[in-house]
């Protein structure tokens, strides 16, 4: 079989990155909560995608495709597919046709726990049961499913192969630390911190010419595998401000009290300024603007929706007066996406000092921090131009 990309370099993140896997505390599938509350917040411009989408065949003729990119190992992932799948039978049904099979594809990085995420897979409806009793029943599937490694800022698919693609929460993880944020000698070193939220203008910049590489590495590979009928719904952490520099919610989360943890850190003699200053945290929550200009250079694409939506907080809490839960839960948000990258950097006893330490420190300010955590997310609905 010929390469289908050449010179395919996968960065040291794309290698080791993932959510807290298992059923722990600080795990994914237990602190994913928020993000399932944002998605059902946002299920309407989902299903318009959805509507987007040309239906043919039916009747059984060939599979209706769906894949999930950076889908983790909760949950979630789960519930979409099966808001996806309800949706497109209602629309067969319409016709007065039956629905073809489903096929959903789980796709994420190599080192994500498909293992917890395949465990929480009802089992596939025994052959003979009908759509309607299966999709009743919650305990049995209506879909085949599979499990896809790999980075979506490259090819997953095979060209022409799916119906719908759908990624929520995920691609403002960039694929790699820009080198000049992490070269001393470059005006882009991000010395003393490790996010952009209240950094330099060229560090911002920088984080700014990846995630816009990344996103249109991610747009050309989707454009190769999706169906000319198929849609495209995209939801990542945004920004309202034009200013990079100001990261919203993703800065109050990595900018702040983690921040601060780090250089209590530093300042215990823990660690070293230096090691501090080599970990950045790859995450970049664009504008409205820098989305759109990509997907506009792109061309492959129509915009059928593309804006900037109040998702809320990313703290979900039983007692929102109790200081200690919202330390606790602030830490748990915080270790669940990017603990694994803090352990890697300074190995897990340290990082259990820095988490205590983000945890004091959110509790102390709980009130304050409740106010100002809030999540903007950019939702786009994509397909092809005619
Ligand atoms: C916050 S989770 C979102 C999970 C899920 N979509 C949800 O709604 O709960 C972000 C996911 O994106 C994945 N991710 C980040 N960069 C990726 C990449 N380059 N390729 C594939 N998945 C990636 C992470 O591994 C992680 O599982």
């Amino acid at each position: 079989m010929a390469p289908m990309e050449e010179n395919v370099v996968v960065s040291k993140l794309e290698k080791l990155f993932s959510m807290k896997g298992g059923k722990g505390e600080a795990s994914y599938a237990n602190n994913s909560q928020a993000q399932a509350i944002h998605a059902k917040s946002m299920i309407h411009f989902l299903r318009e995608t959805l509507d987007n989408v040309k239906l043919v065949g039916g009747d059984g003729d060939k599979a209706f495709v769906i894949a999930d990119l950076g889908c983790s190992c909760g949950s979630n992932t789960i519930n979409v597919v099966n808001v996806i799948i309800n949706h497109i039978i209602k629309r067969y049904e319409a016709l007065g046709c039956n629905p073809p099979e489903f096929s959903a594809f789980f796709s994420d990085l190599p080192s994500n726990d498909f293992n917890t995420l395949f465990q929480l897979l009802p089992p596939l409806a025994t052959y003979g049961v009908s759509m309607e009793e299966c999709l009743a029943n919650d305990n049995q599937r209506s879909y085949f499913a599979a499990g896809v490694p790999g980075s979506f800022y490259r090819r997953l698919f095979p060209t022409k192969s799916v119906d719908v693609f759908h990624s929520a929460f995920s691609l403002h993880w960039l694929s790699k630390i820009p080198e000049s944020v992490l070269d001393k000698r470059s005006i882009a070193y991000n010395k003393g911190k490790v996010f952009i939220h209240g950094a330099s203008e060229a560090t911002a910049n920088a984080y700014k010419r990846q995630f816009k590489a990344d996103l249109a590495g991610f747009l050309s590979a989707r454009s190769v595998e999706m169906k000319r009928e198929g849609s495209m719904f995209l939801v990542c952490l945004g920004r309202t401000s034009v200013d990079p520099t100001e990261q919203g919610g993703a800065g109050v989360l990595f900018g702040t009290h983690f921040q601060d943890a780090w250089d209590d850190l530093v300042l215990e003699g823990l660690i070293s300024s230096t090691k501090r200053d080599n970990f950045n945290i790859p995450v970049y929550a664009p504008s409205l603007q820098d989305f759109k200009e990509v997907v506009e250079e792109n061309g492959s694409f129509v915009i059928n929706k593309l804006e900037v939506f109040k998702g809320g907080s990313p703290l979900v809490l039983n007692k929102p007066d109790d200081a200690d839960e919202v330390g606790r839960a602030l830490a748990n948000s915080c270790r669940t996406v990017c603990g694994v990258l803090v352990d890697a950097h300074i190995g897990d006893k340290l990082s259990e000092e820095l988490f205590l330490r983000v945890e004091r420190r959110a509790a102390n300010r709980a009130k304050e921090l409740l106010e100002k955590l809030q999540f903007y997310h950019i939702v786009a609905s994509l397909s092809f131009s005619q």
